[in-house]
C-alpha cells in the first residue's frame, strides 16, 4: 500500500506541474475580432468558427497573420446579405448556420441563382471537396450522382437498371444524343462499369430527409434532382477535435494562417498563446485528468494483485474449474453472427442495393396482372411481362407462396440476388418491399425464348440454332453457372435446364431463375411448391442423400449438353423404356460408341467433319459430366474451359468464318416466350 501512495502522488505532481508551464504568450492581437458577430442576411450570423473572409488581420508575434476561426470557414458576404462559403474552388451560398448543433447547410449557389441554367432542373458541374474541418452529417446526410452524356449506344446506357433515372427535365440542359442520368448514389456504389459510359459523373450531396421519400425518391429523373438540390446539403464540424480544443476549453479562439496552419490561442485579455489560455478551467481540468489517471493507476494495481492472489489459490485447486471456463467462453461466440445478422435486416429502403418497387407500379406495370400479360409458370411462380412507368420492360415474377416470414427472409436473399451480375445471368431489377402485400421478383425481360423451345419446342420449326451457336450457348450457360459457383457463399442452381435458359435478341444466353433455390431451402418434411429438381435433370445421387451439391447442377448441365447435340427433349416417354431419360440414353450411346444414334444430324454431324469431331468433343463431355458419382464429374470450371477449347477448336477448323457474326437476325415478329414452360417437359403427358 505504501506504494500505491507514492504512485499517485507522483502522478498528481507531474500534472500540476504541466498545468503551471501552459500559458506562456506569443504576441497580441485585436481581441474584438473573435467576438463578433456579422449578421449577413435574415438568416446568417457570421461568428467564430466562421469569419468574414475580408477581415482576416490577426497578429501573432509580428510575424504572421490570420484570422479568427477555423480554416476554410471564412465566408465573403456579398451584397451584404448573401452568404458564400467557398468549398474547393466553388461557392456554396449558406442557407442556415446551427451553432448548437455545429452545423452548415449550403446549396451550390449555381444551383440556386439560375447561373448552372435549366431553372428547375439545373446541372452541377462538380463534386463538392470539403475542408478538413467539415465532415457531412451522418446519418442525415445521401448523395446523388450524374451521369452527363453518356454513350446511348451501349447496352447498359440503353437498358439502365430502374433506380438510375433517365433526366428527362424540360430545361436540363443536355445533349439529344448523349443521354444523362441521376441515382440515389449508394444505389450505384457498384456500378462502375457506368463510370466508363459517361463522358462525366458528378456526386452531390443532398439531404437524406428528403431522398427517403418515396414520392421525392419517385420523381428524382423529373424535376426532383432540381428540388432536392436547392435544399442543399448539411456539414458539420466538431469543436471537440484536434488541438484547438485545449484552447476553446481555456476561453480562447483559435487562430489559423491562409495555409491552414495552427498559429496559436487567442486569449480573451487580448494575449496569444501556443496552446491554451491557462485559466482556471484548465488548471481544473488538468487535476481532474491527473486524479482519473491515478484512480485508473489504482484500480489496474488492484486488479493485478487479486489475479496474482486468484491464481496463487487455483494452484491448490482441482484442474476441473479450469475446464468449466473453457467450456463457458467457448459458449459465448455465437454472439457474433446475432450482430451480422441484424446488419442484414436493418435495410433501409435503397441502403441495400435491392431496389424496391412498390407493389401499385407493378400491378399497373402489368395491367393488374392480366392473363395476356402472362409469360409462363415457372417452378416458383408465374411470370408476367410489364412495363414500367419509364419505359423499361420488365418480367415480374408472382411467387406461388406467400407468407409473411416467406418475405422476410426474401429481403434478405434479394441483397444477396442484387449483388449478383454476369452477362449471362437474368439481371434481377429488384422486389417489392417486405411491408408490401405480395412479394413480387423484377427481372430484366429477355425476348428470345428458351434454349428449350428452339430444340424441341415450339421454335423448333425455326432451326435457329446451328452448331456453333449452340456451342457458344453451352460456353455462356457454363459461365454463368461457374460464376454462381464461384461466389460467396456460393450459389448452387438447383434447377439447371433448357426451361432455364433464355436466349437474347443476339442469342446470347441469359440464365434465369437462379438463387431463388436458397429461399426456398428444400425441405424433406414439408411439402412445398418449390421443385425437387425437374424430372430428367436430378442428380441420381438426390435420391440418397436428399441434397442438391455444385455437382448436381454439373449433372444437370450434361443434360443440358445432350439436349444441344441432340436435340431431343430431356424426358420423353415415346422412346424406348431404357431411353425415357435422355441421360441414360446419352451413357448407352456414348459408352458403346454409337454417337451417331444420338445426335441431331441435320447440324452436319454426317456432312462436316470439324462439326462431327467438336459435337463427338461435347459428347465426351456430357459423358463425364452425368457420371453417377458426383465426385467424378468434374467442376464447372472445368467444363467451362473444355467446352471454350472445343469452340476454339470449331471456329480454327472452320477456317474463313471464324469472325461471322454470331447470330442470323431476329426475326422482327419475335414471339415472346415463356418464361418457364408450364410443364417442365411438355412430352411427358400422356
Ligand atoms: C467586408 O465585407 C463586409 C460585408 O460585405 C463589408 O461591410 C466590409 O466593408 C468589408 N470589409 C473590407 C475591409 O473590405
Ligand atoms: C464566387 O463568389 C465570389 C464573390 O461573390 C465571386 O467573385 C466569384 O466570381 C464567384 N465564383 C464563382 C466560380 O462563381
Ligand atoms: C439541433 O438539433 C436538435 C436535436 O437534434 C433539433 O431539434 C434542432 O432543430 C436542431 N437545430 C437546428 C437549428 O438545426
Ligand atoms: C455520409 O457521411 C459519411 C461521413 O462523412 C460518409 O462516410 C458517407 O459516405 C456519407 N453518405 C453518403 C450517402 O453520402
Ligand atoms: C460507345 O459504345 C460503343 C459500344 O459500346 C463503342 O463502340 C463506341 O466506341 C462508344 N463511343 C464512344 C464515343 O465512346
Ligand atoms: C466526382 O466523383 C466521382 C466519384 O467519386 C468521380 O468518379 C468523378 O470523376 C468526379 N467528378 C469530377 C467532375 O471530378
Ligand atoms: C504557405 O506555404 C507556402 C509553402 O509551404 C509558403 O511559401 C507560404 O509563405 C505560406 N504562406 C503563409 C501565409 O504562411
Amino acid at each position: 500500500m505504501p506504494l500505491l501512495i507514492h504512485l499517485l502522488l507522483v502522478v498528481v505532481v507531474f500534472f500540476l506541474s504541466v498545468v503551471v508551464g501552459v500559458a506562456t504568450a506569443g504576441g497580441t492581437y485585436d481581441s474584438a475580432i473573435c467576438e463578433r458577430s456579422v449578421p449577413c442576411g435574415d438568416h446568417v450570423d457570421i461568428r467564430y468558427p466562421f469569419y468574414l473572409s475580408n477581415t482576416t488581420e490577426v497578429v501573432n508575434d509580428g510575424s504572421s497573420s490570420g484570422h479568427c476561426g477555423y480554416p476554410g470557414l471564412g465566408i465573403i458576404c456579398e451584397g451584404g446579405d448573401h452568404a458564400i462559403l467557398r468549398l474547393g474552388d466553388h461557392n456554396y451560398t449558406i442557407l442556415d448556420i446551427s451553432h448548437d448543433n455545429h452545423t452548415v447547410t449550403v446549396a451550390d449557389s449555381d444551383v440556386l441563382d439560375g447561373t448552372a441554367g435549366g431553372g428547375d432542373c439545373p446541372r452541377v458541374r462538380h463534386n463538392v471537396t470539403l475542408p478538413p474541418v467539415l465532415t457531412f452529417t451522418a446519418p442525415n446526410n445521401d448523395s446523388i450522382a450524374f451521369f452527363f452524356d453518356c454513350n446511348s449506344t451501349a447496352d447498359a446506357v440503353r437498358q439502365p437498371p430502374p433506380y438510375i433515372r433517365p433526366i428527362v427535365c424540360g430545361s436540363f440542359e443536355g445533349r439529344q444524343d448523349r443521354p444523362s442520368f441521376v441515382a440515389a448514389q449508394p444505389d450505384v456504389a457498384d456500378e462502375t462499369e457506368w463510370f466508363g459510359l459517361c463522358r462525366e459523373v458528378v456526386v452531390a450531396p443532398v439531404l437524406k430527409n428528403w431522398l427517403v421519400n418515396k414520392e421525392n425518391y419517385d420523381r428524382l429523373g423529373r424535376d426532383g434532382f432540381g428540388a432536392v438540390l436547392k435544399r442543399g446539403f448539411q456539414m458539420s464540424w466538431d469543436p471537440t477535435a484536434g488541438m484547438c480544443h485545449g484552447c476553446e476549453q481555456s476561453g480562447g479562439r483559435c487562430s489559423y494562417d491562409a495555409n491552414t496552419t495552427f498559429l496559436g490561442c487567442l486569449c480573451s485579455d487580448g494575449h496569444v498563446s501556443n496552446t491554451d489560455c491557462g485559466s482556471k478551467m484548465s488548471r481544473k481540468r488538468a487535476i481532474t485528468i491527473g486524479t482519473s489517471i491515478a484512480a485508473g493507476v489504482l484500480l489496474l494495481l488492484l486488479v493485478v494483485v487479486s489475479f496474482l492472489y486468484i491464481r496463487k489459490r487455483r494452484q491448490y485447486k482441482m484442474s476441473s474449474s479450469s475446464r468449466l471456463l473453457k467450456y463457458t467462453t467457448s459458449g459465448g461466440t455465437p454472439r457474433s453472427r446475432g450482430s451480422s445478422d441484424k446488419f442484414m435486416e436493418s435495410g433501409s429502403f435503397h441502403y441495400l442495393q435491392t431496389h424496391h418497387f412498390s407493389y401499385e407500379e407493378l400491378e399497373e406495370a402489368t395491367d393488374g396482372f392480366s392473363d395476356a400479360r402472362e409469360l409462363g409458370d415457372g417452378g416458383f411462380g408465374t411470370v408476367y411481362k410489364g412495363e414500367l412507368r419509364d419505359g423499361r420492360v420488365v418480367a415480374v415474377k408472382r411467387l406461388y407462396n406467400n407468407s409473411c416470414r416467406r418475405v422476410e427472409q426474401f429481403v434478405n436473399e434479394a441483397a444477396i440476388l442484387s449483388r449478383l451480375r454476369h452477362p449471362n445471368l437474368v439481371l434481377f431489377y429488384g422486389c417489392t418491399s417486405s411491408r408490401s402485400r405480395e412479394l413480387l421478383l423484377v427481372y430484366e425481360f429477355v425476348p428470345n425464348g428458351t434454349v428449350a423451345d428452339h430444340l424441341h419446342g415450339h421454335r423448333a420449326p425455326e432451326r435457329a440454332l446451328t452448331w456453333p451457336l449452340r456451342l457458344n450457348i453451352a460456353v455462356e450457360a457454363a459461365a454463368a453457372l461457374g460464376y454462381l459457383h464461384a461466389v460467396e457463399p456460393p450459389i448452387v442452381h438447383r434447377d439447371v435446364k433448357t426451361n432455364n435458359i433464355l436466349l437474347d435478341a443476339n442469342f446470347h444466353v441469359k440464365v434465369a431463375d437462379f438463387g431463388l433455390s436458397r429461399l426456398f431451402p428444400r425441405d424433406v418434411t414439408h411439402v412445398s411448391t418449390a421443385p425437387q429438381g425437374t424430372p430428367g435433370y436430378v442428380d441420381p445421387e438426390y435420391h440418397q442423400c436428399y441434397q442438391l451439391t455444385d455437382k448436381s447442377d454439373v449433372y444437370s448441365f450434361g443434360v443440358v449438353l445432350v439436349e444441344l447435340i441432340s436435340s431431343k427433349p430431356a424426358v420423353d416417354v415415346t422412346r424406348d423404356r431404357d431411353e425415357i431419360n435422355l441421360a441414360g440414353m446419352a451413357i448407352n450411346k456414348i459408352q458403346s460408341c454409337q454417337v451417331d444414334q444420338l445426335v441431331d444430324h441435320e447440324l452436319g454431324y454426317s456432312s462436316d467433319e470439324a462439326t462431327r469431331k467438336t459435337m463427338t468433343m461435347v459428347a465426351e463431355l456430357a459423358f463425364l459430366c452425368l457420371q453417377h458419382n458426383g465426385e467424378m464429374r468434374p467442376p464447372i470450371k472445368e467444363v467451362v474451359d473444355v467446352l471454350r477449347g472445343i469452340q476454339d477448336e470449331c471456329r480454327a477448323e472452320k477456317g474463313g468464318k471464324r469472325d461471322a457474326p454470331l447470330a442470323s437476325p431476329c426475326s422482327p415478329n419475335t414471339v415472346h416466350a415463356p418464361w418457364d414452360s408450364m410443364s417442365t417437359t411438355p412430352h411427358t403427358s400422356q
